[in-house]
């Protein structure tokens, strides 16, 4: 009887473990040691009592908010335990913590991609190109730091040997002088890379070619591979089995390379992402140069739907990404065109709601305009530029903004910052002026009772001290931001 009793048990074991048990919350996350940590835990439960066990020194449980919070001093890897109640049936989650100052992406990247405007003509001028600009212009002083190649900086094939080739015309040094001269102006390298045969535009992927590749990419002296997932089976198990060996292969080669995963958020990655070596995924299909883009695209609109219900998942070294920047486009560029009905380009306020609600989402920043046609102009740079909102998505805590409401057309975001601090954003979806109010019970990183420094981050501009509420003017689709400290 009793062996009967256990053998059932056991059959029933998994069918527990498997079961749903309502926590959303990430599984592996990362800090910088002794810099302010967080961790948000989510259950789909309303009625969830949620609680942790095993916290590492430094670290404590903030029971109002459901959050882990505090500093790790010592490097080395710690894990812990949340639990969650409903209704006395308790279930738990084992979440692995590595304090590391060697993470592969500590903060999001700033930096350039090529496919928007510049797709199949990449090459060793253009990438050296864009070096130079960043630098000339102000946007390298600003934080913008990482160039990288998109698709079809691919030969036709791979050598004999199988080993990567860059196309001979377009890269006629191959890539290492290309990587230098990037190296030299005090940047990053990066390029494209597909987990298939094929790319999107149709050139050789690493599938089967995992370590071969990681191996050249590192003698390039590559800083970071965007790997996309065109020409792949569709399963989300498949996916993490084709990420986890480029992950692997990349942790395998002397160099330090990161994985930046690209399969649209069409398999969540943000539950798997990290697991498999990398440190930022995208969330949605290519974002076009456009507010919203029907029928099936991705404009700012679809943008903040993708971004507004994952921001548990995000954290130091691990990013939902939100796609390439239009700012400075203006209805320029190649493929950031298509997908949409209508005319491509946005209003100057709505490049600066791109670039504003990436900054609140510490989501990676790429800009995508063509050197050849130097369309960014002084306006856009101002805006590319702001060193409060860059301080915003640079932030070392790398927290990612909470919705917090959309009623009457305004969108709001609220985002812990790494001293204590808080922003706000509020962003005018309708096409008429609005009066916003922001209502401190309603922003759970707000205290109610507190009285807050206020500044405004596109001006810099320091308010009056706010607290329990206040009310600013939104222009049609664009984004006030403001810094709140106590
Ligand atoms: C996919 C990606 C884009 C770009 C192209 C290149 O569509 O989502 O960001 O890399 O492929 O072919």
């Amino acid at each position: 009887m009793k062996s009967l009793i256990s053998t059932l048990l056991l059959l029933l074991m998994p069918l527990v473990a498997a079961a749903d048990n309502g926590l959303r919350c990430a599984k592996s996350v990362f800090s910088q040691p002794d810099v302010r940590f967080m961790q948000k835990i989510k259950s789909i439960h309303a009625d969830a009592i949620i609680g942790v066990k095993g916290l590492p020194s430094g670290l404590q449980w903030n029971a109002r908010r459901n959050l882990v919070e505090g500093k790790v001093k010592a490097p080395g890897t710690y894990t812990y335990t949340v639990a969650s109640s409903i209704n006395g049936q308790v279930s738990e989650e084992q979440i692995k913590l590595i304090v590391s100052d060697k993470l592969a992406m500590p903060l999001p990247f700033m930096g350039w991609l090529s496919w928007n405007s510049v797709e199949g003509d990449v090459s060793e001028a253009i990438v050296k190109s864009v070096a130079d600009m960043f630098k000339a212009n102000g946007l390298f002083e600003a934080g913008w730091n990482t160039i990288m190649m998109d698709d079809l900086w691919q030969a036709r094939k791979r050598a004999d040997d199988g080993k990567p080739l860059p196309d001979p015309k377009r890269f006629p040094n191959s890539l290492r002088p290309v990587a230098d001269y990037v190296h030299g102006k005090g940047m990053k390298f990066g390029l494209y890379t597909d987990a298939a045969d094929k790319t999107c535009a149709g050139a050789f992927g690493s599938y089967g070619y995992e370590r071969i590749d990681a191996e050249q990419y590192a003698q390039w002296n590559v800083d970071i591979v965007k790997c996309d997932y065109c020409n792949a089976p569709p399963e989300q198990d498949t996916a993490i089995v084709r990420y986890r060996r480029l992950g692997d292969a990349f942790k395998a080669v002397a160099r330090p390379i990161t994985l930046y995963i690209c399969e649209w958020g069409d398999r969540k990655p943000w539950l798997w992402g990290a697991e498999s070596g990398g440190s930022c995924w995208r969330v949605s299909a290519d974002v076009r140069d456009r507010w919203t883009c029907e029928p099936g695209g991705t404009g700012v609109v679809e943008s903040i739907k993708a971004m507004k219900n994952i921001a548990q998942y995000v954290g130091v070294n691990r990013f939902n990404d939100a796609d390439m920047l239009c700012t400075g486009l203006h209805g320029k560029g190649k493929s950031s065109n298509d997908l949409c009905f209508g005319t491509p380009g946005m209003t100057q306020d709505e490049y600066a709601t791109q670039f504003a609600l990436w900054c609140m989402w510490s989501s990676p920043m790429a800009l995508s305009f063509d050197p050849r046609a130097n369309t960014i102009t002084k306006e856009d740079l101002k805006i590319l530029t702001n060193r409060h909102l860059i301080a915003l998505n640079q932030d070392r805590m790398g927290q990612q903004a909470d919705f917090i409401s959309d009623a009457d057309s305004l969108v709001v975001f609220a985002k812990d910052l790494e001293n204590g601090d808080v922003a706000l954003s509020v962003t005018n979806m309708s096409s008429k002026p609005l009066e916003a109010t922001f209502h401190f019970t309603q922003i759970p990183a707000l205290d109610a009772d507190k009285r807050y420094q206020c500044r405004d981050l596109w001006t810099g501009e320091r308010l009056s001290a706010v607290k329990r509420s206040f009310t600013t003017k939104v222009r049609p689709h664009a984004t006030r931001v403001f810094r709140l400290s106590k």
